[in-house]
């Protein structure tokens, strides 16, 4: 039921926190060990040598960061392909390949008949699902469930954020298992995460802000996204949920990729949210990606820039700026996907459309 909720989807977009810590509970201690009787068998299977995540629409988001994830903290070659693609293209598969599935439903065909592929071909499989019983985890070798709870509206929020954290406890798990993390990083990233939920509630209180941003752009047309590194598949999925709510043409592209094409479609009034690093990104990330928003600036974008509060070098170029908690950076996109989905609903709202039903989308799409 949703409650004193408008709607399913404002309902869901406040449980992310919750859905979140859910799917962390008992399963990583303080220390960063991961406790996952479960994965038990898979992460000690020396065999494996890459992952390859497989999903479709905003699962396969998640999967980007969980192949960051996975590279950064276990070191293992890692890579997204969505299932449908994966399954038509002949790609190299073997034992020494898992294949990691997510799957909200755990029943969407083509990523059910990509893992039945994956199984043939003789990798392992393993499934990261929202719903118990469902088919995928069935025919898993085995199963991570997210404890987002029920999702009733037809695009995915908070079993968004429940995959996120899923992917990274794999990613944990095998990098233990592995012994590629040190005790101290392990326990950075344990702490990292389980104060994840706390500051992911910030976010949701976002919501007002929000409401007069999406009011003051109810008549636009196009919007466009940037991120870099874990930004980027949140840029993909904010311009995925204006797409599916609002049925607005909007865009997620990688920072670095501005001046290889789509500045060329910045002309005055062209509203831009921009995912920004953190200052205290070691890599001089920040400083890039506030050189693009210099550039699309110079151009007459509007530029809506989620950043690191008391980010002062983004103030002077933006023309709003939703303020982020410091996080650890693989928290960041759990941090910033929340304004975004909030961003995506209010404006399907202002424009008076059904946001927990939109058109010719299904929430489980169970045919090929
Ligand atoms: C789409 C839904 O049809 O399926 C999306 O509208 C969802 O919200 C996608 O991300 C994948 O679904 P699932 O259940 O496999 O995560």
């Amino acid at each position: 039921e949703k409650g004193g909720w408008s709607s399913f989807m404002a309902k869901e977009i406040s449980e992310q926190p919750e859905a979140v810590a859910n799917t962390l509970r008992s399963r990583i201690t303080p220390e960063g060990h991961i406790d996952i009787p479960e994965l038990a068998k898979v992460v000690a299977d020396t065999q494996i040598t890459r992952v390859v995540f497989i999903a479709c629409g905003t699962a396969a988001y998640s999967a980007m960061l969980g192949a960051y994830a996975m590279e950064k903290w276990a070191h293992i070659p890692a890579s997204v392909e969505l299932s449908h693609e994966f399954r038509y293209r002949d790609a190299v598969i073997d034992a020494h390949t898992l294949v990691v599935s997510v799957s909200q439903s755990g029943e969407t065909m083509d990523t059910l008949m990509a893992v039945r592929h994956a199984a043939e071909a003789g990798a392992t499989t393993v499934s990261i699902c929202n719903t118990q019983g469902a088919t995928i985890p069935r025919e898993s070798t085995a199963t991570l469930y997210t404890h987002a709870g029920p999702e009733v509206a037809v695009a995915s929020t908070k079993a968004f954020s429940a995959q996120v954290v899923a992917t990274y406890l794999l990613a944990l798990a095998f990098g233990e298992a592995r012994g590629a993390l040190s005790a101290a990083e392990r326990a950075e990233l344990a702490e990292a995460l389980l104060a994840a939920p706390d500051q992911m509630a910030e976010m949701v209180q976002t919501g007002e802000r929000i409401h007069e941003l999406a009011h003051w752009m109810a008549d636009t047309h196009s919007v466009l996204y940037l991120g870099r590194h874990v930004g980027y598949p949140i840029a993909l999925e904010g311009a995925l949920k204006l797409k599916e709510l609002a049925y607005i043409h909007a865009e997620g592209f990688a920072a670095g990729e501005l001046k290889h094409g789509p500045i060329a479609l910045i002309e005055p009034g062209q509203i831009v949210f921009v995912v920004v690093p953190s200052p205290r990104d070691p890599r001089s990330l920040h400083s890039k990606v506030v050189s693009n928003i210099q550039e699309i600036r110079a151009r007459g974008a509007r530029v809506i820039a989620l950043a690191e509060r008391g980010d002062a070098a983004v103030l002077p170029f933006a023309d709003e700026v939703i303020a982020l908690p410091p996080a650890h950076t693989f928290v960041e996109p759990l941090l910033a996907v929340i304004p975004l989905h909030l961003f995506g609903m209010e404006l399907a709202m202002a424009k008076g459309l059904d946001v927990d039903q939109p058109r010719n989308l299904a929430k489980s799409v169970t045919v090929e």
